[in-house]
């Protein structure tokens, strides 16, 4: 009896304590610990949208994330796109210079992005915090990291032919995403009609 109810305990404990978790309502469970240190730097309003998601998609982000080992203190997202961006255009010249070690570096680069400060959700915009919207980020994440990761073991294995064809996969991937959730980029307040998306 004492060591059921010392467990939870324990349990409980440690899980406010690596977190560093007292002001935010207890739902440790369905809360990870990171997400919990992200939130603490939202919006009220973005936090409340973060707090709605199922525990599920919870998971899924924080999983997302756990896939990455490097993360940023103050960098943007659209910072952090512009460094995938590099990488991007290095893999190609390494892959039109015959270089496979440097495509296989590049592209190993692409896939272990840093995560921007706060994660990914603050930059996208409010009304797509919810479990559809948001649902389609592992396949968004398989399509450019597990391509780009395929193109470095193409390289790895000096079949730079095939590791060409997986440029396109990556850019698809962009380019999805993209339509989904980025408005279009630079839009001036200086126009009267915003450019058509
Ligand atoms: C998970 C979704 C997602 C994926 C995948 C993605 N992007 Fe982005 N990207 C965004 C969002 C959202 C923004 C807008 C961020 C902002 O403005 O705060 C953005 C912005 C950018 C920007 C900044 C300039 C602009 O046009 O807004 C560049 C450059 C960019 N992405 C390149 C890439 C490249 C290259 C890839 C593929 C290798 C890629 N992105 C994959 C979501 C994504």
């Amino acid at each position: 009896m004492k060591k059921a109810l010392l467990t939870p305990l324990f349990l409980a404990g440690s899980l406010a304590s690596t977190a560093l978790f007292a002001a935010e309502p207890a739902k440790p469970a369905a809360m990870p610990a990171e997400m919990q240190q992200m939130m603490k730097m939202y919006t009220p309003e973005m936090r409340q949208k973060a707090m709605a998601l199922s525990p599920e998609l919870k998971k899924t982000i924080q999983q997302l994330h756990a896939q990455h080992t490097r993360r940023a203190k103050e960098t943007t997202l659209r910072q952090i796109m512009h460094e995938i961006l590099a990488d991007y255009q290095a893999i190609a010249s390494a892959l039109a210079t015959d270089n496979a070690e440097a495509a296989s570096e590049a592209a190993r680069r692409l896939a272990g992005h840093r995560i921007p400060k706060g994660g990914l959700l603050p930059y996208f915009p409010l009304n797509q915090i919810n479990d559809a919207d948001l649902g389609v980020l592992p396949s968004m994440n398989t399509i450019v990291e597990g391509s780009a990761l395929k193109l470095a073991d193409a390289a790895d294995a000096g079949n730079l032919p095939l590791a060409a064809t997986y440029m396109s996969e990556v850019m698809n991937g962009c380019i999805a995403c993209h339509a989904k959730f980025r408005g279009v980029p630079g839009v001036s307040a200086n126009l009267i009609s915003a450019p058509a998306k």
